[in-house]
């Protein structure tokens, strides 16, 4: 790895008490470059913007996609990456979709520890916060022919981070507009799938909700995510999750939710998650929490959900109560090393 040191730390002036979530980015990043069929050196340089032009085909095609993970710091101030394996696996299994080559394990797996590594200091620690790890990957190559880029470029960034929604959300049942389509690109975390989201959540914002719930394109009689996130609604005493597919991103903090929910004697049922059904749970009170998970905001619970012209509240319960809350904290104590980690999901840096 080549590894070129900023002069210019801006961790001087990044105050932990006073930030928002991805606006603010560590002193470096790695970057690592394809051309000629092969991936060239992997590169720890000072973070900053690169040289691209507006012909580049990643920006005209969207042939792009990211992964989101996040290291965090005890109070011994060592460093913890979360499942980074998994973050690995998946973003090959985006690429490959999407027809870009497959990154290396140097690139992203050395790459991680060395960025973390070399910036640990910006890593806040406390409650709630953690270093959120953008890696990336998007096709440079200078061309307007619609076909695979031959050039694309692998890049880290890194952002202090602290809880991505401060309060519960409220959420739309989506009855048209979907994230994605049997035989597309919703299990990848392909760019694309984020800015074609963005217009259906602003007319939910509109409507006064925060966030929709996507539901399959063909009937909308089914649940898939929220938002950026997958989601979870409590019926009784049993959690309930979409079954992921090609249309679902597969989660890790999912993932992570159901082995501890298994751990922690909670049924949980993995499969169809029916609109009906949760209206009508909703409506005969026996739905008790829903929830949203996903790296930036680990769980997010909802305070209503919409459906048509219907805006159901949701009880509020104790946090003792809560599975949502009992599950988060169950997977928050792991990621910083307050609690066993029966899995091996922590992975030191
Ligand atoms: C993540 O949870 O890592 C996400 O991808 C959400 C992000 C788009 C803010």
């Amino acid at each position: 790895m080549i590894i070129q040191k900023t002069e210019n730390s801006k961790l001087p002036t990044f105050d932990p008490n006073n930030f928002s979530f991805g606006d603010t980015f560590i002193d470096h990043m790695i970057i690592c470059e394809y051309e000629n069929g092969k991936w060239g050196d992997v590169k720890l340089v000072p973070y900053g913007p690169l040289p691209f032009t507006p012909a580049m085909m990643g920006v005209n095609y969207g042939q792009a996609c990211f992964e989101g993970m996040k290291a965090y710091k005890d109070e011994n101030d060592d460093i913890f990456l979360f499942r980074p394996e998994k973050n690995f696996e998946r973003i090959n299994k985006s690429a490959k979709r999407l027809a870009i080559p497959e990154i290396p394990r140097e690139a992203f797996i050395d790459g991680l520890n060395a960025l973390v590594d070399i910036d640990r200091e910006w890593i806040p620690k406390g409650e709630g916060m953690s270093l959120y790890i953008r890696p990336v990957v998007f096709a440079t190559e200078e061309v307007l022919k619609a076909r695979v880029s031959n050039k694309y470029m692998f890049a880290i960034v890194a952002t202090p981070a602290k809880s991505y929604y401060s309060a519960p959300v409220s959420v739309k049942i989506s009855d048209y507009y979907s994230r994605s389509a049997n035989g597309g690109v919703g299990f990848a975390k392909a760019a694309g799938n984020y800015a074609a989201s963005f217009y259906p959540t602003q007319l939910a914002i509109d409507e006064g909700y925060d966030q929709v719930i996507w539901t399959d394109d063909a009937t909308h009689e089914y649940f898939e995510e929220s938002g950026t996130m997958n989601v979870f609604v409590r019926i009784n005493d049993t959690i309930y999750t979409p079954k992921t597919s090609e249309k679902i991103l597969d989660g890790v903090t999912r993932d992570s939710f159901l082995q501890l929910a298994e751990r922690n004697g909670i049924d949980v049922v993995v499969g169809d998650v029916k609109v009906a059904d949760v209206v009508a749970a909703l409506k005969d009170g026996s739905l008790k929490e829903a929830w949203g998970v996903g790296t930036a905001v680990v769980t997010t619970r909802f305070e209503a959900i919409g459906y048509g012209d219907e805006k159901f509240a949701l009880p509020t319960l104790a946090d003792e109560d809560s599975f949502a809350f009992i599950l988060k904290k169950a997977l928050v104590d792991i990621q910083t090393n307050h609690a066993e980690d029966p899995f091996g999901w922590r992975v030191k840096v």
